[in-house]
């Protein structure tokens, strides 16, 4: 007898099997390497839905422009819900897109714009490998990039940066480097560099490929291939309009003085980020950040649970599910849970464990969704995003796999930073209105504490908007009129201690601040920053969390 272990198998009926399964992992890692999959983040305006949109035009998935722009100033005003969003004009919804390009698969996460969303909008920041940043060349880094990027740095996620609108007039390039440098402290490597912006704008410079990409405005040239200038065109150019070339060639050398050339180890470190400048509305500079994508963005990576690291090219299915949407289409009132597929293959029809209530589910009939319409998956990998219907069973950060027990670690909760009570128009609904708090909160649109000394639930938030969409359909689909009155708290801290002798006691001196969450964890209440600041001085031995993960007793 040897030790090799497919000995057992040899001779028996296990060497199909084997086989079958070398076959499939084969299979499965092929598909998994042509996965990439990503979010675009930027503050609003911006240009995140232009850019959405022309990735999509290059990715032959839509064929007009106007597709995405138009969901996004609300065409689906047949439902009530999204009414808000079209008197908002702004995206609350948030889905995923998928497309293929030069032979890889790639999913889009799209993310709501508004700061009112950004709870949200952090837990899709969760589900991708790598990232977009889209900086308005003419603003710099703005607050709500700011708060997008500490999320991404949480993961260590690579970004791949697009200085968007060189159409227009600008600030100095450099100038807008410098300040991603030092205030999302990322370094840049910039790939490319604009050669004059405004009317003046003629294109930019690929510093890996010394050749200039040439821009001509205009959407027309969406599937024309772009104009490369490279050795004596390049100098006809420099002729052409000095001025321009010789800026850029002095800033360009200014940039590899400074060493900050394109090094892909520190890219997939989440420590550089390659830059690239274009003009999203004019189509300019998008093929490039979707080559960076296929070219270096990460596939599909591992992800940490409680019990192991799971590799995405392993035969046996687990995913996670990284937000709930309910509405997304008026004729079907049910609950799409989104759900990040991290290993195996999903195929329709197939069982799966439930790991919160260890039963089994049958997931049939997944979609995706291209702009706002829905497609059936047949299969889907590593990587790729599943829309599971469900009618509330499915929670965010529930674990689907093919019979492990294991949590993906890394989906938080944030601290809200706002806070409301619900007050009944009808006392007799009590019943609906925590049946109705308890199912939103499980979809994540807001997180619901009950206090300590108070039967009042408190909900919390991180933008206003979130209570707006819950008044609203805790009317509509609970048929509950409540109105929010805002509390007077300034943020919550989750708190632990591991001597729970003293968490007691903290507990007992602090019961009119401490509330606990939907799974059951305490959290420190503050009315103020300094209130915050003083019981973290008298506590020094508590620990105040202003994130925790899904699923987790603290
Ligand atoms: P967002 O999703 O990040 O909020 O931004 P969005 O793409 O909607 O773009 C915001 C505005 O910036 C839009 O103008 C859009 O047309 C414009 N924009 C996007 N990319 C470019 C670019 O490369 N150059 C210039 N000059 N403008 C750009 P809007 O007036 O708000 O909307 P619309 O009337 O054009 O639809």
């Amino acid at each position: 007898m040897s030790n090799f272990v497919g000995d057992d198998l040899t001779g028996t009926q296990g060497t199909p099997a084997l086989d079958a399964a070398i076959l499939r992992e084969g299979g499965i890692a092929r598909e998994v390497g042509r996965r990439r999959t990503f979010a675009i983040i930027s503050h609003p305006d911006a240009g995140k839905t232009t850019l959405t949109e022309k990735l999509l035009l290059f990715g032959g998935a839509i064929q007009m422009a106007g597709t995405v722009k138009a969901r996004k100033s609300g065409r689906h005003a047949t439902s009530d819900w999204l009414e808000i969003e079209k008197q908002r004009g702004i995206s609350v919804a948030s889905s995923v897109m998928q497309f293929t390009y030069d032979d890889c698969v790639i999913n889009l996460l799209d993310t709501p714009g508004h700061q009112d969303f950004s709870e949200d909008t952090y837990r899709v920041l969760t589900a991708v490998d790598a990232a977009v940043m889209v900086v308005d060349a003419a603003k710099g880094v703005e607050e709500q990039t700011i708060k997008l990027l500490e999320v991404c740095r949480l993961r260590n996620t690579p970004i791949i940066t697009f200085i968007n609108k060189m159409d227009r007039e600008v600030r100095d390039p450099l100038e807008v480097l410098d300040e991603i440098e030092s205030v999302l402290k990322i370094k840049c490597a910039p790939v490319t560099w604009p050669i004059g912006m405004g009317k003046r704008f003629q294109g930019v410079y690929h510093l890996l490929n010394d050749e200039v990409l040439r821009f001509l405005p205009g959407e027309a040239k969406a599937n024309q291939d772009v104009e490369i200038l490279k050795g004596a065109q390049i100098e006809q150019l420099a002729q052409q309009c000095p001025q321009e070339m010789k800026i850029m060639r002095d800033e360009t050398e200014l940039v590899a003085g400074a060493g900050a050339s394109f090094d892909l180890q520190e890219f997939l470190r989440g420590q550089q980020t390659p830059v690239f400048f274009g003009s999203g509305i004019n189509n300019f500079g998008v093929r490039e950040v979707l080559r960076a994508l296929v070219d270096w963005a990460p596939a599909p990576l591992p992800r940490e649970t409680d019990v192991r690291v799971v590799q995405p090219t392993e035969p046996a299915f687990t995913g996670f599910v990284f937000k709930i949407q309910a509405n997304m289409d008026p004729n079907h009132r049910d609950r799409i849970a989104f759900l990040r597929v991290c290993s195996g293959r999903y195929s329709s029809g197939m069982k799966v464990k439930h790991r919160r209530t260890g039963k089994e589910m049958k997931l049939a009939n997944a979609v995706t969704f291209m702009a706002n319409e829905r497609t059936r998956m047949d299969e889907a990998y590593a990587g790729d995003i599943i829309g599971v219907h469900n009618h509330g069973q499915l929670q965010i950060g529930d674990v689907l796999t093919e019979g492990e027990a294991l949590i993906f670690k890394g989906i938080p909760y944030f601290a809200p930073e706002l806070f409301s009570r619900a007050r009944l128009r009808d006392p007799m609904k009590a019943k609906q209105l925590q049946k109705g708090l308890r199912q939103l909160g499980e979809e994540g649109a807001v997180q619901v504490f009950e206090p300590l000394l108070d039967t009042n639930p408190l909900i919390g938030a991180v933008g206003q908007l979130q209570f707006e969409v819950v008044e609203h359909r805790l009317k509509s689909e609970y048929g509950v009129d409540a109105v929010f009155e805002r509390a007077g708290i300034h943020t919550a801290r989750w708190v632990t201690c591991p001597d729970i002798a003293h968490l007691n006691e903290f507990v007992k001196a602090n019961q009119s601040r401490l509330a606990r969450d939907a799974d059951g964890n305490y959290a420190y209440l503050a009315d103020t920053g300094v209130n915050l600041r003083l019981a973290q001085e008298r506590w020094p031995k508590v620990q105040f969390h202003a994130t925790r993960e899904h699923g987790q007793r603290l």
